[in-house]
């Protein structure tokens, strides 16, 4: 990593690789990906029942990042959430009717948000309280889970008389996702931490959610830039490579980092507040051509970041090149291929 001219929260990153040539081409680009919800019925309760809830990110480069998810969907019949653990319903709703014990919320179309880290014990549970922000699949499968638990109330309290939730929305952050209905699958089996007894939920549904990126944004997020070696020409991103429509609220470069409003606050839809520049992206790409032989390549990438929210501390870089099949030198990287389609891209990411 190289910090270049930009003073924090930019930063040009920077490595190299060597490449071979003579390849094949496949357009694939994580055919398989998605995120699922899995709700795990632990118990019954006398009106409805305890559930936990999994999100996986089963995306290979796709991850959610700050200020994270926002997970929404439409009760069935009447029913409301008691209490719940490592997240929380946005906006209580109107619970007047309930004197004694108030639920956490009784809204129809509850918001869920992820805690943040740092909450007191009693309200984590594991994998919750990461304020939303779930690695994808192949940066690190581990971190690519985020959990909650919640108490459901005047709902079935068997599994013949509940009633799935329905119209699940997920927002990862900003739109893109599309979420299916709920399914009842076979309930999930658990192994003791021994290993030596299996325990078995009272049922399971699962939601399957699909990223696309025509729903996500009208523009393109990113724009190449390229220059080489041999000819001191760079050619630049296209003129409004991300839409010129929005760039009236630009930041001028000359403005002090200080005096930006908005410095490093992610907003839950995603809207980037990005200096001025003629292609108007929050993101700039540069190849650079390094080295050019008949048995092998050189590239150097330099990534700019022109957003003023988002640091990008943990970030993900794909690219598709009919070489990249043959990467033989990284440089500065953590790169691996998208499996199971070596031949067609290459995924790099940081991982400080
Ligand atoms: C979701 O992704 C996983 C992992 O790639 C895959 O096994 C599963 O079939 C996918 N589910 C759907 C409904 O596409
Ligand atoms: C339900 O989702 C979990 C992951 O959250 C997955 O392991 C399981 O295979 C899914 N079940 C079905 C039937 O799709
Ligand atoms: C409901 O539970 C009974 C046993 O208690 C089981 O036989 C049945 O398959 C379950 N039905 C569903 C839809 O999970
Ligand atoms: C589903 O949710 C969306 C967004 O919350 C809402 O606009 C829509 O009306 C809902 N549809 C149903 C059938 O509840
Ligand atoms: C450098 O590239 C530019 C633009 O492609 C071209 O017009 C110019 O002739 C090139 N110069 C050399 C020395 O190749
Ligand atoms: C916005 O884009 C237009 C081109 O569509 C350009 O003429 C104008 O200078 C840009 N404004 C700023 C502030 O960059
Ligand atoms: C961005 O980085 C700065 C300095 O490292 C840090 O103070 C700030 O919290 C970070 N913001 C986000 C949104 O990660
Ligand atoms: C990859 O590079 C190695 C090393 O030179 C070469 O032997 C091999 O044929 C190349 N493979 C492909 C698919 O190009």
């Amino acid at each position: 990593m190289d910090f270049d001219r930009f003073p924090s929260p930019f930063f040009s990153a920077v490595f190299f690789i060597l490449i071979f040539s003579h390849a094949e081409a496949y357009d694939y680009l994580d055919p398989n990906g998605n995120i699922t919800l899995k709700w795990d019925v632990i118990s019954w309760t006398p009106d409805g029942y305890v559930a936990v809830v999994t999100m996986n990110n089963f995306q290979m480069y796709r991850q959610i990042m700050s200020p994270g998810w926002t997970l929404g969907w439409t009760w069935a019949k009447k029913e409301v959430i008691w209490s719940m653990v490592g997240a929380q319903a946005t906006d209580q709703g109107d619970c007047s009717k309930f004197r004694m014990n108030v639920p956490h919320c009784c809204k129809k179309n509850p918001t869920v948000v992820d805690m943040l880290p740092g909450v007191p014990y009693n309200q984590q549970i594991a994998n919750c309280c990461k304020g939303g922000v779930v690695s994808s699949w192949g940066q690190d499968p581990s971190a690519a889970v985020s959990s909650f638990q919640l108490s459901v109330g005047r709902s079935g309290a068997t599994n013949k008389t509940v009633r799935l939730p329905k119209n699940f929305t997920l927002l990862g952050p900003g739109l893109g996702y599309t979420c299916s209905p709920a399914k009842i699958v076979p309930p999930t089996i658990f192994l003791t931490p021994d290993g030596r007894r299996k325990t078995q939920v009272m049922m399971t549904w699962n939601v399957t959610c699909t990223y696309s990126l025509m729903l996500a944004s009208r523009n393109p997020t990113c724009c190449v830039s390229m220059s080489s070696f041999y000819n001191s020409t760079i050619t630049p991103c296209r003129t409004c490579a991300c839409g010129c429509q929005n760039n009236r609220t630009c930041v001028p470069s000359d403005s002090k980092i200080q005096s930006v409003v908005g410095l490093s606050t992610p907003r839950k839809d995603n809207t980037p507040l990005v200096q001025c520049t003629k292609h108007n992206c929050p993101i700039r790409v540069h190849w650079h051509v390094k080295l050019n032989y008949k048995e092998y390549w050189r590239v150097k990438i330099s990534i700019t970041n022109f957003n003023y929210r988002l640091n990008y501390t943990q970030w993900t870089l794909v690219a598709q090149h009919p070489n990249l099949n043959n990467i033989t030198q990284v440089f500065s990287f953590a790169y691996k291929p998208l499996l199971p389609y070596i031949s067609a891209s290459k995924s790099l990411s940081n991982n400080t």
